[in-house]
């Protein structure tokens, strides 16, 4: 596996070290003296063993975890053959921009660079290096070994590569990445800091006391510490600095209030105190909620992240129950565009646009659960529940319907890549939707299900399935619909249906005994076990099976020796082996002399064949 180093042990680089060595990295953690590097060990090896007396850790894990951290001084020998860099030094832009050039110097020419700023500019501490296409912000959330939310930040310059190496390595790292802009505050602290200041300024306006205003966002909010708590636990003197940040960028708006600056001269924590006035409750909160839509809004017409990565931002990152399109939809958007203007008039801010046009709709936001994304010429279809180990139900399914028409449609996709958010690939249909179901509503749930994965199988472009962990019932089914699957070793894949009294239902009992013959599939069926990747591959039920970390880029290596042969003949061979499977053998062969002969009349193979004749390389243009 990739070796990380890690710049800075404390709190932060600390956790982060912990992190990478408890997911099997090799890593270095490096600070300026021996007693801070000291401090960052005993900082992991508590958080270890509050780990082990929870049962979320094995004891023999502890030393284990510290013994494969490196603990140095020596920078430039610690960064010398790291693959990764993350730097996790306090947030002073001088000092960090000194870190990277340094850092540009030690280390070797692929390595990858990031920082694990919150809110200064990656732009600008890239420009320092030679290497701005492997330079990225990899934001991690407090604590950082066990937040799951990591913000992978992309600079102008960043290579599409690098920002692919490290959302994979977020996911080694058991993280749920979201990609965002390189813009103040990224996607979360652009309004999760603004609202400790929020809190402030209806202090400093009279609009209620701290205990009501406490009170009110804890309610508000379903959050269990309000935030004047908040700023006790993780410092006043953060949220004054983070503040003052967003308001050197972005203007008077996100100016700290007066009585933030006051605690922060004080050194004191805040003082929650008497009982709170529920009179006030709505008031209050709808002031939060004001500030909040709006700066969600923005983020979104801004294009710093999509509604779907602010909604993580919120739940995984500050875990919050929901995030702001979530409570949107949960009051109305109508009521939500008022609240907003209401804000906005108060606020001097622009009201979004975007809301007042969903408003008009008259409909909820759609926060899909399959993403898009594109590297390159593969389309990357990203079933996106991690929650639920990225179980199918009905929105998923509609959601993954749209998501195939987008790289059907994409003439610049050539393969597409389907795999899963989180630790599984899809663990099956959704069981909690099921259980309900009428016969004839499962029918019909049936019947979207297997039109879904038709459509895949019948796209006229490669599908690789990427299976990254559990691949169940219908996530099996989905791989099956695949033209190939690449698995991780430790992938667990099976059809556990008969387990809850059903059957496979989206064509496991059709596409298991043509894929591995039919008493294997009997055997899987019957049986509802799970084989490994390994095993999967041992049965010729996955193309291949390789270790997890090297998962995506086998499929990526696959997807560049299609997209290097000719798009159409890919096309018509896909439609002749698919046909070929469902009708007898001299019906398939007559399809063949079909579509062999069409491919004949294709410019693709003139250059094919004149190539081979001139011993060139051919340059396929898919007509
Ligand atoms: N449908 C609905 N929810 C599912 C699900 C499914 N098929 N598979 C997992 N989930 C949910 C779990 O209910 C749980 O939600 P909760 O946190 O609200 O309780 C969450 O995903 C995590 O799953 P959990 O069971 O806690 O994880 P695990 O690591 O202990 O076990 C599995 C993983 C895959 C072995 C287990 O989730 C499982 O057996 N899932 C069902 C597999 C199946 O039968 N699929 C075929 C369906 S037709």
């Amino acid at each position: 596996m990739a070796k990380i180093c890690v710049v800075g042990a404390g709190n932060m680089g600390a956790g982060i070290a912990q992190r990478c060595s408890q997911s099997g990295f090799s890593v270095s953690m490096v600070d300026i003296k021996d007693e801070f590097v000291k401090k960052g060990f005993d900082s992991i090896r508590r958080t270890l063993e509050d780990g082990v007396k929870r049962g979320k850790i094995k004891p023999e894990q502890v030393d284990a975890v510290i013994n494969n951290i490196n603990g140095t001084i020596d920078l430039a020998a610690a960064a010398a053959d790291a693959d990764i860099v993350i730097e996790a030094v306090f947030e002073d832009i001088e000092v960090k921009k000194k870190l990277f050039a340094d850092l540009d110097k030690a280390c070797k020419p692929e390595a990858i660079l990031a920082t694990n700023t919150s809110s200064l500019s990656v732009n600008e501490m890239a420009a320092v290096t030679a290497r701005p296409a492997k330079f990225a912000g990899l934001h991690f959330f407090y604590p950082a070994a066990i937040n799951q939310l990591i913000e992978v930040i992309p600079g102008d310059k960043t290579a599409p590569e690098t920002v692919s190496k490290l959302v994979d390595t977020a996911r080694l790292l058991q993280k749920l990445p979201i990609v965002v802009k390189d813009a103040p505050g990224f996607a979360v602290n652009r309004y999760f800091v603004p609202f400790l200041n929020e809190a402030c300024k209806m202090l400093d306006e009279g609009v209620a006391d701290m205990a009501t205003i406490e009170e009110a966002a804890k309610k508000t909010l379903q959050i269990g510490m309000g935030p004047f708590e908040l700023m006790n636990a993780t410092g006043v003197v953060i949220a004054y600095h983070a503040q003052e940040s967003l308001h050197k960028a972005l203007g008077t708006f996100y100016q700290p209030a007066a009585s933030l600056k006051k605690q922060l001269e004080s050194g004191q924590k805040w003082k929650v105190e008497g009982s709170p006035d529920p009179a006030k409750f709505d008031e209050v909160g709808e002031r939060f909620l004001g500030m909040l839509f709006c700066i969600a809004l923005h983020l979104v017409e801004e294009g710093v992240a999509t509604k779907e990565a602010v909604e993580r931002g919120a739940t995984v990152g500050l875990r919050w129950k929901s995030g702001p399109f979530a409570m949107m939809n949960e009051i109305g958007i109508e009521r939500s565009l008022d609240i907003v203007k209401k804000y906005a008039a108060a606020s001097y801010l622009k009201i979004p646009e975007i809301l007042v046009s969903q408003a008009a709709s008259k409909k909820p936001w759609s926060l899909r659960s399959v993403q898009v994304s594109k590297e390159g010429f593969v389309g990357v279809i990203t079933i996106d529940r991690p929650e639920a180990l990225n179980a199918l139900n009905s929105k998923v399914l509609g959601d993954l319907n749209h998501a195939i028409s987008t790289v059907a449609a994409d003439e610049s996709v050539k393969v597409v890549m389907v795999t899963g958010e989180g630790s599984a690939f899809v663990a099956g249909a959704d069981i909690k939707e099921m259980i309900s179901k009428t016969p004839m509503e499962a029918r019909t749930f049936t019947q979207l299900g297997q039109s879904v994965f038709k459509r895949l199988e019948d796209m006229d472009k490669a599908v690789i399935a990427a299976v990254n962990g559990y691949a169940l019932g219908g996530g099996l089914e989905l791989a099956l619909s695949c033209d190939m699957i690449v698995a991780a070793e430790n992938a667990r894949l099976g059809l556990p249906e008969v387990t809850l009294g059903i059957h496979p239902g989206f064509g496991g009992t059709q596409r298991l005994p043509r894929q591995i013959g039919k008493s294997k599939a009997k055997e899987l069926i019957f049986t509802g076990g799970m084989v490994d990747g390994k095993e999967a591959e041992r049965i010729g039920l996955v193309n291949k099976a390789v270790p997890r970390e090297k998962l995506y880029d086998e499929v990526r290596k696959l997807a560049d020796k299609i997209a290097a042969v000719g798009p159409l003949a890919v096309k018509m061979a896909k439609s002749a082996v698919n046909k070929g499977t469902e009708v007898d053998l001299v019906s398939g062969l007559a399809y063949e002399i079909e579509t062999v002969s069409l491919c004949f009349s294709t410019e693709d193979k003139q250059e094919g064949m004149t190539a081979f004749i001139e011993k060139r390389k051919p340059q396929f243009k898919g007509r």
